[in-house]
């Protein structure tokens, strides 16, 4: 089973502490939530298991691999992939474009893109692309320039680079940030049709909890860079930490 485990993770950024030790096991098929208050490490983590910063202590494997080591643009190798809590798309480039770029991680621009990829593997790449956009709902796209794109959009063109490389696991970062609430009933109604249609184990970081303890199986809380709980909605919701700390008895009502 190609299970995410993170063992005793520590992180520091010039003396400050974004992960004290965390510990935690993504199950293969789950949808795991990571929430916790603005700081508290979540986004490191991210950064920790897609290569793009080391941890100073720890280890992460998934599967059997040791993932540690591998660099950003090579993760999608082991079948992993994430989107980014701040945007990372070019508004200068078409939808299509924009997602294609995820099975090339690291290269950044539509002339690198069409020099680098013959037009046989472009085509191949693209079938996926459009399939990829049909299943979010973006048919019809494709040939449209992101910029000027509403951001609910721009949104999913993110999940959808992301999907693009036919990931097992994908990290998603606030994907209902910005969001109004039909917009997050969305978000929600495609987290569970990514792991249940396209078979793809699902780590989320998010802040609206109704999101989260809707779709999520297991829920882990970090404060401080360390895990206060982990365990299932209902048990998260009743924790007494994380209801005087996190959630307040008015969000979990
Ligand atoms: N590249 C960096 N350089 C310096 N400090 C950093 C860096 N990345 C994160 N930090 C710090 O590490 C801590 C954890 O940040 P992180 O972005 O992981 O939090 P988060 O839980 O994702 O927060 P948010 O909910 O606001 O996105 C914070 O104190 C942050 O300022
Ligand atoms: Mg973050």
């Amino acid at each position: 089973m190609a299970d995410l485990t993170v063992e005793n993770l520590k992180m520091h950024f010039s003396g400050v502490v974004a992960l004290d030790g965390v510990s935690l096991e993504v199950k293969e098929g789950e949808i795991f939530s990571l929430v916790g208050p603005n700081g508290s490490g979540k986004t490191t983590l991210f950064n920790c298991i897609s290569g793009f910063v080391t941890p100073l202590r720890g280890t992460i494997q998934y599967g059997d691999k040791d993932i540690l080591c591998i660099p950003p643009h090579r993760i999608i190798d082991v079948g992993i992939s994430r989107t980014f809590q701040n945007l990372q798309n070019i508004p200068y480039m078409t939808v299509l474009d924009n997602v294609l770029l995820g099975n090339h991680s690291g290269i950044g621009n539509r002339e690198t893109v069409r020099r680098w990829i013959s037009q046989r593997q472009r085509k191949i790449e693209e079938t996926t692309a459009l399939e990829v956009l049909d299943f979010l709902g973006l048919a019809n796209y494709e040939q449209r320039y992101l910029s000027g794109q509403p951001y609910g959009i721009q949104k999913l063109v993110e999940i959808a680079r992301a999907l693009v490389s036919r990931p097992k696991l994908i990290l998603i970062d606030e994907p209902a940030a910005g969001m109004n609430d039909q917009e997050t009933m969305e978000i929600a109604k495609i987290i569970r049709e990514i792991r249940d249609d396209l078979g793809v184990t699902v780590l989320v970081v998010e802040h609206d909890m109704s999101l989260v303890m809707a779709v999520s199986d297991r829920v882990c809380v970090l404060d401080s860079g360390t895990v206060v709980t982990i365990g299932e909605p209902a048990e998260v919701k009743a924790h007494p930490d994380v209801i005087s700390a996190f959630l307040g008895e008015a969000a979990v009502a």
